[in-house]
């Protein structure tokens, strides 16, 4: 039997890549000892002390919990010393953390959300780490956020892992999507779930329906047809999941099928904000994985992954899934502004 290192993996992607140096490899190492080190805090829970609020909140103003800063605190070590990287941006710290300057610099920028859906941790439901990989612009030494602020269309690799019943890596560096399995006797990440593909049709959901008095007309108007069933102007029965841990929901989609949406509503607009969830190292990475599985990622009215970034921890609507009811939801917002 012949069994895929998640090494072996990139490596094979890099050397297909031009202009990589091994980096990338070496990158994805440095991540994956971090993801192991993680999975291990997650798992041991309260055994661990991990458990509960850290007493602070983030530059979103949501409160942090331990895990949240202690997973950013462990990509950060595990990453920040390799000479991969060129600056670093997490969901849990306002700036740009650059590179000190006794450490070597390498050729990446690495976004990360460290602990997405943490607010389930204490209830023992899966949560995941985030990460969108983008190449550092040439000649820039020292990384501001403009650097950063890159569509989702320029990253080289992106994926996640998800703490769950086991720990699962899914990543893409824009040939298809892969997904391997976290062997904890041995360490090793292996490619279990290789070509993973999003079904176009789905008769599953997911949206957190406690905003549906927010909602925009053409998010009520698929959801109502949905829900209307068989009897409906669908003709079939759909089903609904919500996790609150949009690793889990990703992940659920590529094993088979399914959409899910956190779109802008009339509340989040009245926060000043343009969706709930963060572009850069939420939407955008999630994206990249999606289409690269078939499926489709849309704000509503485009392409997620075309959206200019104008701040590292900007929110957009998310709509993603199987590419046909996407694009059914797109249809509805183009009728809707009369298009
Ligand atoms: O970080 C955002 C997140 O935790 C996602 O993982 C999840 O999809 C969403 O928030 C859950 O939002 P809500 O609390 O509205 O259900």
């Amino acid at each position: 039997m012949s069994i895929t290192t998640l090494a072996q993996y990139i490596t094979e992607k890099e050397r297909r890549m031009p202009g990589a140096g091994g980096e990338l490899t070496a990158l994805m190492g440095d991540l994956t000892a971090a993801m192991r080190v993680i999975a291990n805090a997650v798992n041991r829970g309260a055994l661990a002390g991990v458990l509960g609020a850290a007493g602070a909140e983030n530059v979103q103003g949501e409160e942090q919990k331990k895990l949240d800063v202690l997973s950013n605190e462990i990509i950060i070590e595990q990453t920040r010393w390799g000479g991969r990287l060129a600056a670093m941006a997490s969901e849990e710290m306002e700036d740009v953390y650059p590179i000190p300057e006794d450490l070597p610099r390498g050729p990446y920028l690495l976004l990360f959300d460290p602990l997405d859906g943490s607010s389930n941790i204490d209830v023992n439901i899966s949560v995941g780490t985030i990460f969108s990989v983008l190449r550092c612009p040439e000649g820039v030494s020292r990384p501001t956020v403009q650097d950063f602020l890159q569509p989702g269309v320029r990253q080289v690799c992106a994926g996640y892992a998800l703490y769950g019943p086991a720990t699962t890596l899914v990543v893409t560096t824009g040939e298809g999507v892969d997904g391997f399995t976290l062997d904890r006797a041995v360490g090793e990440f292996y490619l279990t779930h290789p070509g993973m593909r999003i079904p176009a049709q789905t008769q599953e959901f997911a949206i957190n329906a406690s905003n549906m008095r927010h909602w925009d007309p053409p998010v009520r108007r698929y959801i109502e047809e949905c829900l209307a069933g068989k009897e409906g102007p669908r003709g079939k029965d759909f089903n609904m999941r919500w996790v609150a841990s949009m690793v889990a929901e990703v992940h659920r989609i590529l094993t088979r099928g399914g959409i899910f949406m956190y779109p802008a509503d009339a509340k989040i607009r009245a926060k000043g904000q343009g969706g709930r969830l963060r572009l850069m190292y939420e939407a955008n990475p999630m994206a990249f994985i999606v289409e690269q599985a078939g499926g489709a990622a849309s704000t509503g009215s485009g392409r997620i992954l075309e959206v200019q970034p104008e701040a590292l921890h900007q929110r957009v609507p998310v709509i993603l899934g199987s590419r046909e009811e996407v694009e059914r939801v797109e249809a509805y917002h183009r009728e809707a502004a009369g298009g």
